[in-house]
């Protein structure tokens, strides 16, 4: 019904702070008419003088002509009250995150535009029915929620309510297209997708910090190092701020009535109410002086080692072990005084070690998941002797790969992370709120993820996520590892997570 493509089309942006003003950015400079309107007074004329100015920066940066400048500018056009978005076609909000505000502006906007003017929310937390739910024409509502740099973060989620009419979540992805973003559509459901795939990063990892594993720096060094994401969730949670991610990980799992995959971490409250928050308050869980990172020390590499007969459970660890130069025990059981290095999946040192008649106090486990990585996890049981735990992390980082030494988890560190970003990856998929590929696009695009968490999975082996969390889940007993049946079927299949059903 609307051809977000044709030349003279005209979006109206209600709330010209952050998020407005890069829409109005990337709309004007593909060749779109905006109109600027702002609750506060002057608000709607700072933001097109900034966006104008940010025209000319690009222009000065050569990343586009002055004349394609002075024109997009031109395209701003600041309006003073809510009667002159008549005659917009697309109006998008992005004003404060508040139901009832929304609610209000939408239905005041109704007999201003016309009956075939899209109203699109840019909200990240609300529902896009309950938004919708006042209005006389429900099914013109949608949610179009861009991530912050809006110019910068590529992707934009196109979210119909429960009674979006199909051609209005068709302009809007058509709108995206134009502006260059790529657009995911997703069901109007908790978090959407980004926010929604995104939950067990943090989660697991506050997790694991809870549970005693490792250090919370250690636990940012493996997933940065070994599992290769470009930030640890620490380091992401100060950046955030916890009064702004710790909500929202409360709002995800009460909207989601209680799911165990999404239980936040008490540690967190007490840290937020004792006002820890991150980096603003250059105090988060790491310092911060003058803006940057106080770096936390790694624990000491023990000097005198011990050169013990090494005796190993699979090929990868007997490589890596002759590689380092050590005496392999080739024995089908080890020696009476040998390490003994086992690789599992999803199980723990302490089981291990039992489930092969080792003894425990000789026994140290290795993450075969991420072993030829920058980095390199093994953890011990409860009783490792001290010599055995020198001599395991001495023969691990022989060849100058770091070691992270933690203590027992069933799954390490980055299984256990990558097992459960898999894992959400496909109940999204399984609840039919995206499709495979628009998970994986907004999850590398939304949150800068190496892969997708389907791609991830499928990098990994499906099967061998499975048995990861399998494995957690019969060790825990704690439904949060309970596999999706997406990956239950296609690691059965053994087919790619990217597979939809017919
Ligand atoms: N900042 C982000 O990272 C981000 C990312 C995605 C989505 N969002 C969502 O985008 C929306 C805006 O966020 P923001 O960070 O740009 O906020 P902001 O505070 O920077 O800007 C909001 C603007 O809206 C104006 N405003 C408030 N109520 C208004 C009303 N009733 N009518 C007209 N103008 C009004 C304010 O004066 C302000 O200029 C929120 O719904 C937020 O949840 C924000």
């Amino acid at each position: 019904m609307l051809d977000a493509n044709r030349t003279d089309l005209v979006l109206g942006v209600v709330g010209t702070g952050t998020m407005g003003r890069g829409i109005a950015q990337i709309a004007a400079a593909s060749g779109v008419e905006v109109r600027l309107m702002d609750a506060r007074p002057d608000a709607a004329e700072q933001a097109r003088a900034a966006v104008s100015g940010m025209f000319d920066t690009l222009a000065g940066k050569g990343r586009m002509t002055a004349e394609a400048a002075a024109q997009a500018g031109a395209r701003l056009r600041p309006i003073a009250c809510e009667q002159d978005l008549a005659g917009c076609h697309i109006v998008v909000e992005a004003i404060v995150e508040d139901l009832q505000a929304k609610r209000d502006l939408f239905t005041r906007l109704e007999p201003v535009v016309g009956e075939a003017c899209v109203l699109a929310t840019n909200t990240s937390s609300l529902s896009v029915t309950a938004i919708a739910a006042p209005c006389a024409l429900p099914g013109r509502v949608a949610g179009f929620h861009f991530f912050n740099p809006v110019p910068l973060m590529k992707v934009v989620e196109v979210i119909p309510g429960v009674l979006t009419e199909p051609w209005v979540a068709d302009a809007l992805t058509t709108l995206a297209v134009r502006t260059g973003h790529r657009p995911v559509r997703a069901a109007d459901t908790p978090g959407f997708i980004v926010n929604h795939a995104g939950r067990g990063f943090g989660t697991e990892a506050l997790a694991i910090l809870q549970e005693g594993v490792a250090e919370f720096a250690e636990i940012d060094r493996i997933l940065r190092e070994a599992a290769g994401f470009r930030m640890g969730p620490f380091e992401l949670l100060d950046l955030t701020g916890l009064d702004v991610s710790h909500p929202v990980m409360e709002s995800i799992y009460g909207q989601f009535y209680q799911e165990p995959r999404f239980r936040p971490s008490y540690s967190l409250r007490q840290r937020l109410t004792a006002g820890l928050l991150g980096r603003k308050t250059r105090r988060g869980f790491y310092q911060y002086h003058d803006g940057k990172q106080v770096a936390v020390t790694p624990p000491p590499i023990p000097e005198k080692v011990e050169r013990l007969p090494v005796w190993v459970d699979s090929p990868e660890l007997a490589a890596l072990v002759k590689a380092a130069g050590w005496e392999p025990d080739w024995g089908e059981k080890p020696g009476a005084v040998s390490l003994c290095l086992v690789a599992p999946y999803g199980a723990d040192a302490t089981h291990t070690a039992l489930s092969l008649g080792l003894d425990p106090a000789r026994t140290v486990a290795v993450d075969p998941l991420f072993c030829l990585a920058r980095r390199r996890t093994a953890m011990t049981t409860p009783v490792t002797a001290p010599e055995y735990r020198a001599a395991a992390q001495a023969v691990l980082s022989a060849d100058g790969t770091p070691v992270s030494m933690i203590r027992d988890s069933a799954g390490f560190v980055a299984q256990r992370v990558v097992a459960t970003i898999v894992n959400i990856g496909c109940e999204i998929a399984q609840q039919r709120i995206a499709s495979p590929e628009d998970i994986d696009a907004a999850v590398t695009l939304g949150l800068g993820y190496p892969k997708g968490p389907l791609a991830m999975g499928d990098a990994l082996g499906p099967a061998r996520i499975l048995q990861i969390l399998q494995a957690i889940h019969d060790f825990t007993g704690d439904p949060r590892y309970r596999p999706s049946p997406w990956l239950t079927r296609r690691a059965g299949l053994g087919v790619s997570l990217l597979t939809q059903e017919n």
